[in-house]
């Protein structure tokens, strides 16, 4: 199975490096062309390739690791999915700068954390992710944790715990055999409309924290 990312921020590098530290072949990219990826590239080693977006987006599983308020744009003018695994990796929330009002808003709960939640009308995010993919097979997982736990599988004597969610079992398979390859214990948590909601930041009950299998 190829593997494509598409973000080469906090989340897609994070992914890269933890594939790169498996010797999983993927090809990373952003918005601003190869070239600008040759450090991580090198840092990474020769399992991990830089490509455009529409490069890695044609592969077998594409991790999308974009911010909330770029997803459109992202994901506008994609060919079509045609069946091939998409991971949503992202979280509804606006990044803040650091100097705006919203940053330092009372009402806000996640101030502090430079993000605030994005009003989705009553609907949960992977619905409205899926809704920009037609004919992809999306599965949630990569979403619920900082990005530094992406590089260490292993916890206080156990095995970090990884959840993943979607709708069809073949593609949940293939997720939860990338997962374990990166030595995480991949634990499913059901249909997109179960676990997204489940795992997603900032409010669902299980994101941000840390599960260690033992
Ligand atoms: N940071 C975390 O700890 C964390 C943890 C779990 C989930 N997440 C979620 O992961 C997603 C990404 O977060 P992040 O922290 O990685 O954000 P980030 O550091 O800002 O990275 C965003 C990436 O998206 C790329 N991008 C933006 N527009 C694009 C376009 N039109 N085409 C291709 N690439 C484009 C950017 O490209 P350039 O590099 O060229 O600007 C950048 O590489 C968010 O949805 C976030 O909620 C983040």
């Amino acid at each position: 199975m190829s593997i494509g990312i598409i973000g080469s921020g906090a989340l897609g590098a994070s992914v890269a490096r933890a594939l790169a530290g498996k010797g999983i072949a993927a090809t990373i990219s952003n918005s601003r062309g190869p070239a600008s990826l040759a450090a991580l590239v090198e840092e990474a080693g020769p399992s991990l390739k830089a490509g455009t977006v529409e490069e890695a987006a044609s592969a077998d599983i594409v991790v999308v690791a974009v911010r909330w308020t770029d997803l459109g744009k992202v994901l506008g003018s994609m060919p079509a999915w045609n069946g091939r695994i998409v991971i949503d990796a992202t979280n509804p929330v606006e990044f803040l700068d650091p100097n705006s009002l919203d940053a330092k808003d009372p009402s806000n709960p996640l101030a502090a954390y430079g993000i605030k939640a994005i009003d989705l009308g009553g609907k949960y995010s992977s619905a409205v992710f899926r809704d920009l993919v037609p004919g992809a097979r999306v599965v949630k997982a990569f979403n619920h944790l900082g990005v530094e736990a992406l590089t260490q599988p292993e916890l206080s004597g156990g095995t970090r715990v990884q959840f993943f969610s979607g709708d069809d079992a073949q593609a949940k398979a293939e997720v939860r055999k990338l997962i374990e390859a990166l030595g995480y214990f991949a634990v499913d948590l059901g249909a997109l409309d179960v676990g997204g909601p489940l795992a997603s930041l900032p409010f669902g009950p299980l994101a941000a924290t840390n599960f260690v299998k033992i």
